[in-house]
């Protein structure tokens, strides 16, 4: 068999000043913001109840949408859906599940599939940044499980129903954290058994891993209504990092939030690809907020892909392969 080439120098020729500058510079820019009205439509979003997920849901029941999150708390989510009724008089429900256990996302695919409601817009958006590896009752690496599997397992329960809809936007919240996966990620690797552990390259590989499966899913969603783009939501302030270190935090209290920006922005952003016409036919992208721009090279590698995509399959449990 033909040896793998080293990845190091696989995507090392790939890698373009140009792409770092337009990051750097899209980083200091602000969204496109869109007025258009949601007004009835069906928001499903995961990790609602902090952060980006929380301002986001807001924005969007701002303009009338109805919304449908899942969240694992069930008390904080009882709270959520209390405040949007209140502040904004939409419909508000909830589905309970904790991303990091494959048979409650599962659970939740297979209620929203069965679901007879048009699902508008499907936002992915719960995620972790861990310091220190962990394992889920699963057995898979907490990061990989939570910021890529479970957004894959919902993706592939949903695309059949998706494309029998009148219109459905998949939009999934990733990072230019992805960038930390500067030699590509390991497909046979994806819970660190054989390499060592950081909370950046596991962040950057789960990041990585889900603008892979964009390729895959964008292909399948080829001449249908649906579309499927990911998204940095800016460096914006939040509670992401809590489960590490009392160390970590106070670094992140101190140093990383006086730095970050209000995730209204992100909001303003996922409105944005969420509803906004100038994006409506879209599909297979990534954006920094609302700026189209070209993931780093292992984000974009075909073949690497492919691999993930068996592996994502078996993980999740879907044994007939089939896409
Ligand atoms: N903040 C940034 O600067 C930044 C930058 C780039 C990308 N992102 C991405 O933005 C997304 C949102 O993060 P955030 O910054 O808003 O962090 P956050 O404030 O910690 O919010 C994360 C959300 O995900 C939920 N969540 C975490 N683990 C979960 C699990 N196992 N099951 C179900 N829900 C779970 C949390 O629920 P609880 O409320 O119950 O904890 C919370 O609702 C993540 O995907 C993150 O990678 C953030």
């Amino acid at each position: 068999m033909k040896k793998q080439k080293n990845s190091v120098f696989k995507y090392w020729r790939q890698y373009k000043w140009s792409n770092i500058f337009a990051m750097m510079r899209n980083n200091r820019g602000n969204p496109s913001i869109c007025s258009e009205d949601f007004t009835g439509d069906l928001l499903v979003i995961t990790g609602a109840t902090s952060g980006i997920g929380y301002y986001t849901t807001r924005k969007y029941a701002s303009h009338g949408a109805r919304v449908l999150s899942i969240n694992r708390n069930r008390e904080k989510s009882e709270r959520l859906c209390e405040e949007l009724q209140q502040d904004f008089g939409v419909e508000c429900s909830y589905l309970i599940a904790d991303m990091s256990r494959m048979d409650d996302v599962k659970r939740v695919g297979k209620e929203l599939s069965d679901m007879n409601e048009t699902i508008d817009v499907l936002i992915h958006n719960a995620g972790v940044y861990l310091t220190r590896k962990s394992l889920t009752e699963d057995g898979f690496e907490t990061t990989y499980a939570v910021n890529y599997l479970s957004s894959f397992i919902l993706n592939y329960l949903l695309k059949e129903k998706l494309k029998t809809q009148d219109r459905s936007r998949i939009i999934m919240v990733n990072s230019e954290g992805h960038r930390f996966a500067v030699w590509g990620i390991k497909p046979d690797d994806m819970n660190w058994q054989k390499r060592r552990y950081s909370g950046l390259r596991a962040y950057g590989s789960a990041k990585t891993a889900q603008l892979l499966s964009m390729l895959i899913f964008n292909d399948f969603f080829k001449g249908s209504i649906v579309t499927i783009n990911a998204m940095h939501p800016g460096a914006v302030k939040t509670a992401t990092g809590k489960e590490n270190s009392r160390l970590y935090r106070r670094f992140k209290n101190l140093i990383i939030d006086k730095m970050s920006r209000s995730p209204d922005i992100s909001a303003e952003a996922l409105y944005y690809l969420g509803v906004s016409k100038e994006v409506e036919s879209t599909s297979g992208k990534f954006f920094n907020l609302t700026t189209e721009e070209k993931p780093a090279p292992p984000a974009l590698d075909r073949e690497i892909a492919e691999r993930l995509w068996s592996v994502s399959l078996r993980d999740g449990g879907f044994d007939d392969g089939k896409l």
